[in-house]
């Protein structure tokens, strides 16, 4: 990129595009599919920052049950990490492969834990543990909350396998459905002549698969998710829970990217783990652009500094405006391997404008932050009666804190408290849910593509990407305030 280059130090109050004729009869059919990977599609391009005030299991199942992916972030054991990630494999498709179990003579106590642990509300009850073979099922609602019955046996409360209906393994999904819909039951255990579990199909599956046709999802009907790890320390041990537990892309995820660091890490991976789906970042030049497609990433991140929690341009003042830094990666990659937008969207209209400069997918922090679905309590302020959430940048001093929790290795520990602090934390308002939030970025990406004069993202991006001097308009100030300020 020469110092003339349209998109010298430009971000994205920087450009509006020039309205194009409309084609479609109704936005609300426009087409946002994009690519994560060359091998993974989204229906939304949208990712949730993988940050521990913004995904854990119920935004990464959320994402993807509205089209888009959650990468739940690492700053928790390998174990509590795996956990999350089993979690939302387990928790949409037709058939739950390997349903959990307690046995006969677990207690009351033991399966209370076990639910909440798991998130899950019945539980398939196995003659000893490990054996496989269903003797009953305790629903949620055969569990008594009386903590004086704490120690009694599930036998005591759950429903036995003579009272209970199953079906063979292999029934198709349809049938499933009709059964569980004329018995209004809630689960169909699905075992063998033997009463060998070999699955079990819910009710509430059943009815999220129908309701989401656009769900981002493997082959087997299983969410997808992401899981971010990092490239020191315990990254290859990790990584071989994670996607032992479903992971279906791991998220190599350094403030800075371009490094030896990264260059390693990503051989590392690959040696032990070949066909893995790699994501890597951050980078934010065209020549970190190369490097990454050169060392074998299948997506790249492209961010350095512009994120809500980030203080890393005012300590260090390293990173490129992120529009540019979209574009320079683009414009040297191009579409061979896909660009993730990551950091600094204040407005839905940024994330048009980050798919139209490069990008194929967008990463989310604070714009998906203060929602129900990201992790962290509801903070209530007594004195203006508002309701907040934390959102931090994952170097702030108090996400650094948290993570170090579950922390045994003492080098780790003081070498991240040894580590000048490049975030901050900052209350959000509350939200509510993201459902909400999802559904009006895909509303108001889908007028822009209208606006564009096309009938899908795939289309607008194309027609721009080739000749973006055609159609973006550079703003002036008074044209900036006049657009943006009210
Ligand atoms: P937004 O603007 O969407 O940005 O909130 C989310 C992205 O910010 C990055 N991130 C950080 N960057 N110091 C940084 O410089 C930090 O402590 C930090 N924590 C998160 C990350 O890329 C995320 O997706």
């Amino acid at each position: 990129m020469n110092e003339k280059s349209f998109w010298l130090g430009k971000t994205f109050d920087d450009f509006l595009f020039r309205p194009q004729k409309g084609i479609t009869e109704s936005r609300r059919n426009i087409n946002l599919a994009s690519k994560l990977t060359n091998s993974i599609k989204l229906e939304l391009p949208i990712v949730s920052s993988n940050m521990d005030s913004v995904t854990g299991s119920d935004m990464a199942r959320t994402m993807a049950m509205d089209g888009g992916l959650g990468v739940v972030h690492r700053a928790m054991s390998i174990e509590r990490q795996a956990r999350k990630i089993a979690e939302v494999k387990r928790s949409q498709s037709a058939v739950i492969e390997n349903p959990l179990c307690l046995p006969i003579d677990a207690t009351i106590r033991q399966a209370k834990n076990f639910a909440n642990k798991n998130n899950i509300t019945g539980i398939l009850i196995e003659t000893e543990p490990g054996s496989g073979i269903l003797v009953g099922l305790l629903s949620g609602r055969d569990i008594p909350w009386n903590n004086n019955v704490n120690e009694d046996l599930v036998s005591q409360y759950m429903t036995p396998v003579d009272k209970l209906i199953t079906e063979k393994p292999g029934i198709s999904t349809d049938e499933a459905a009709a059964i569980l819909f004329d018995k209004r039951l809630e689960r169909l255990p699905l075992v063998d002549a033997e009463r060998r579990i070999h699955g079990l199909i819910t009710r509430k599956d059943i009815f999220s698969l129908r309701e989401r046709p656009d769900a981002s999802k493997d082959e087997k009907g299983h969410l997808l998710v992401g899981a971010a790890i990092g490239a020191h320390g315990d990254y290859l041990e990790r990584s071989a829970a994670l996607l032992d537990a479903g992971a279906d892309s791991l998220f190599i995820d350094i403030a800075h990217g371009h490094s030896s660091v990264m260059e390693s890490a990503v051989s590392n991976v690959r040696k032990q783990f070949n066909d893995v789906s790699l994501v890597c970042g951050n980078i934010a030049t065209g020549e970190g652009a190369q490097f990454m497609k050169d060392i074998g990433a299948d997506a790249i991140k492209v961010g350095v500094g512009p994120g809500r929690g980030c203080r890393t341009r005012l300590e260090t003042a390293a990173g490129v405006p992120q529009l540019q830094a979209i574009r320079e990666a683009y414009e040297t990659i191009g579409d061979s391997i896909p660009i993730m937008a990551d950091g600094g969207i204040k407005t839905d209209k940024d994330i048009f404008l980050a798919l139209i400069c490069g990008a194929s997918t967008v990463m989310l922090g604070s714009a998906l932050s203060g929602t129900d679905e990201a992790p962290g309590q509801i903070i209530e302020d007594p004195v203006t009666n508002t309701k907040k959430k934390i959102y931090r940048g994952m170097t702030s001093p108090q996400a650094v804190l948290g993570s170090l929790y579950e922390s045994e290795n003492g080098d780790e520990i003081d070498a991240a408290l040894d580590t000048p602090s490049e975030g901050q934390e900052i209350q959000m308002p509350y939200k509510g849910s993201v459902v909400d939030i999802l559904h009006r970025i895909r509303g108001h990406i889908q007028s822009s593509v209208s606006y564009a004069g096309e009938i899908s993202l795939a289309a607008a991006r194309e027609k721009i990407l080739s000749d973006p001097e055609r159609y973006l308009i550079s703003l002036s100030e008074s044209s900036r305030r006049e657009s943006f300020d009210r």
